[in-house]
């Protein structure tokens, strides 16, 4: 049972309140360093863990593990008002309060994450070692002014998750990608590969967000939004492109929002990720190989296992290998409407990817092959770029101009242009609107699908400019 293993562990936890109280005052004279970082060990730390030694120490552990998450935390704040008062009257009734809520999160859950992953602002977490947390708000990064009350404590939080998932974290596999119940990322490193202290990255997913949010929140306009939407209501195959943690992820669950409940859909990930919101959706993840090397079933096995599940959208969280060449060849040969991202920093940069990624596949297709599946496959692709402020804006559409073998050509739809920044660091620019090539906007108009306001200029390709600000 984790609570006795965690009992355990936490009898090796050394020292008293009745220290901890003398030294309430100060910062402990011994701070201990650790490859060249200090680690903080403050009174309240070592107040937390020894109060953890003496709740575990007071009760009756069979007893707790029989009551309902809810009773153990009601039992255990019962227990810490005990010994807190038991210690005599030194914390104030504040200090009492936070005492008494730490130690309580470290038993149960997930620790002092718990309150971070309760916290709607907060979007990412990052653990740098037990005493050196940050969190993400909106965009910006803050470093938390407490930690985890030792590297074991650490430790235990990570086990909790990792059980939570069936998979082991130690020495031999030191990288886990997990899963929280409530749908939140974990990626987990530990020493000796993370050389400061295990580390743990925490992606939130508060409630996904739908394209009108992404509008509230600055990342495209309107009228991009009713492009994006045309286009997944008239099936074409979407790419959706950006660095590590541009949002594409986010944008790929919102385009997803736009599809027709009748429609049955496949979404393949590494790691859950997607929420989509219709009624008839198959969830498929990958599966890393066990202790022994075995088992694994990879992107690869998923799409080419999705193609004989009667998919009418096959949704790809990224494309990271051959798969892209499975993929591609599915959206050739009639599952269209299909959406997946792939990592790259701009539009030309995506499509060369796709086909680096493609030939990666054992089938050793020739690159102009290649460029055949690719131009033929991929209508749109969707660029998203982190701008200097922090916010996640989707910098560019394009269209795939180009046919059979000819060298990549793309036709912009739409681009933000950003203007050079002032000292106010604020970004700002404009949305430029370009006309759509005729043959795509004839594959919106036949689907039905309005296009954003058309208003052409003299020079045939500016259909529209507008100031936006951050
Ligand atoms: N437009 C946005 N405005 C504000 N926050 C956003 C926006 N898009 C995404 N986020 C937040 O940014 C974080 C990263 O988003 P997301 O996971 O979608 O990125 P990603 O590009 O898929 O990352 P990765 O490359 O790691 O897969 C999430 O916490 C998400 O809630
Ligand atoms: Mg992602």
């Amino acid at each position: 049972m984790a609570l006795l293993r965690r009992a355990e562990n936490n009898r090796i936890a050394q020292g008293s309140p009745a220290d901890h109280q003398q030294e309430n005052t100060g910062t402990h004279p011994q701070r201990r360093r650790r490859r060249g970082r200090p680690q903080r060990v403050n009174a309240a730390d070592r107040a937390v863990a020894e109060y953890h030694q003496l709740l575990v120490e007071e009760i009756n552990l069979e007893e707790l593990s029989r009551l309902d998450p809810a009773q153990q935390r009601v039992r255990l704040e019962r227990v810490m008002s005990h010994l807190v008062s038991r210690q005599g009257p030194v914390l104030t009734s504040r200090e009492r309060q936070t005492i008494i809520r730490r130690v309580v999160d470290e038993a149960l859950g997930l620790g002092i994450l718990e309150p971070l992953l309760a916290d709607p602002s907060v979007t990412e977490i990052m653990v740098n070692g037990p005493d050196d947390i940050y969190v993400e708000r909106s965009g910006r990064l803050e470093k938390l002014d407490y930690g985890f009350s030792s590297a074991g404590q650490l430790m235990q939080t990570i086990d909790r998750i990792v059980a939570g998932v069936n998979r082991r974290v130690d020495e031999s596999s030191p990288m886990v990608d997990a899963r929280l119940p409530t749908g939140e990322r974990v990626n987990i490193i530990v020493p000796p590969l993370a050389l400061d202290g295990a580390a743990v990255t925490i992606r939130r997913f508060p409630t996904p967000f739908t394209l009108d949010d992404l509008v509230d929140k600055g990342s495209f306009d309107q009228a991009t939004s009713q492009l994006l939407t045309a286009c997944v209501k008239a099936r074409l195959n979407v790419v959706v492109s950006g660095g590590t943690g541009t949002g594409k992820t986010t944008l790929l669950n919102a385009l997803s929002g736009q599809i027709p409940d009748e429609e049955r859909i496949v979404t393949i990930e590494d790691s859950a990720e997607l929420q989509l919101q219709q009624p008839h959706v198959i969830r498929l993840e990958s599966r890393p190989p066990n202790v022994e090397g075995k088992g694994q079933i990879t992107i690869r096995d998923l799409v080419r296992n999705s193609l004989r599940m009667r998919p009418d959208r096959i949704i790809v969280g990224e494309v990271r290998g051959g798969e892209t060449l499975d993929m591609l060849q599915a959206m050739n040969t009639g599952h269209d409407g299909s959406l997946v991202t792939v990592h790259a920093n701009n539009t030309e940069d995506a499509v060369s990817r796709l086909e680096t990624l493609a030939s990666m596949s054992e089938l050793n297709m020739p690159y102009q092959a290649l460029r055949d599946q690719i131009n033929s496959a991929v209508d749109i692709i969707v660029q998203l770029t982190r701008t200097a402020d922090g916010a996640r804006r989707v910098t560019e559409v394009a269209t795939v101009a180009s046919r059979g073998r000819e060298e990549f050509l793309l036709r912009p739809l739409m681009r933000f242009e950003q203007e050079p920044l002032q000292s106010d660091r604020v970004v700002r620019g404009a949305v430029r609107l370009y006309e759509v090539p005729a043959a795509l906007a004839d594959r919106l108009w036949l689907a039905g699908n309005p296009l954003p306001e058309f208003v052409p200029v003299e020079d045939g390709a500016v259909c529209r400019q507008r100031e936006v600000t951050a």
